[in-house]
């Protein structure tokens, strides 16, 4: 992404101190995706960083909620399926189950058993890496299934709230950074 495009995005994301908990900053990334040429060119942008650098995968998963928004868009793009990884509760029986500490808060994350096969290479994509909890837990419950986390995209990376060391051994891709 040119410094430009990445601007025109961050541009898109509004920042929202004291939200939902004072002392932290919400990036509200609804303008970006009401957006018709902005959506797109994040998904462009993810689909070919994925293909160039990473070939082909045989899924994408994505964090509710806003990962399933970027994460189904992406999948369509790159002609694979979609894995919802779900918010405590949400899913039938049986599901797999990490539970995470959030920047605000504690969540878990849930995957319907059987729907990542044995093997599989899957792409996790999000909104936002803040602390890397969310996406640690998904990387977690992606090779719990026994398959491969391939890489991990996001739109935008909050940095100072060690993310990126969090997931590590990952390969760690965001459109732009804050
Ligand atoms: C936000 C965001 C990421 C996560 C990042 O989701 O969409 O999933 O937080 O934070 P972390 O890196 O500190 O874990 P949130 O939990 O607010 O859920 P939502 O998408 O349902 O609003």
């Amino acid at each position: 992404l040119s410094p430009e495009a990445a601007e025109r995005l961050e541009a898109l994301v509004r920042p929202v101190p004291d939200y939902p908990e004072p002392g932290v900053v919400f990036r509200d990334i609804t303008p970006l995706l009401a957006d018709g040429d902005a959506l797109a060119s994040v998904v462009d942008e993810l689909a070919a960083w994925t293909t160039a650098d990473h070939g082909t995968v045989d899924l994408v998963a994505g964090m509710e909620a806003r990962g399933f928004i970027l994460g189904a868009a992406l999948a369509l793009r790159l002609g694979v399926g979609f894995v919802p990884l779900r918010k405590a509760g949400k899913l039938p029986p049986p599901v797999e189950s990490v539970s995470y500490a959030l920047e605000y808060g504690e969540a878990t994350l849930e995957v319907r058993t059987g729907t990542v096969p044995t093997g599989a290479r899957v792409l996790v994509v999000d909104d936002v890496l803040a602390t890397g909890g969310t996406a640690a837990a998904a990387a977690a419950l992606v090779e719990r299934c026994g398959a491969e986390v391939v890489a991990m995209g996001f739109l935008l990376e909050i940095t100072g709230l060690g993310g990126r060391d969090v997931l590590g051994r990952h390969t760690v891709e965001a459109l732009f950074q804050v």
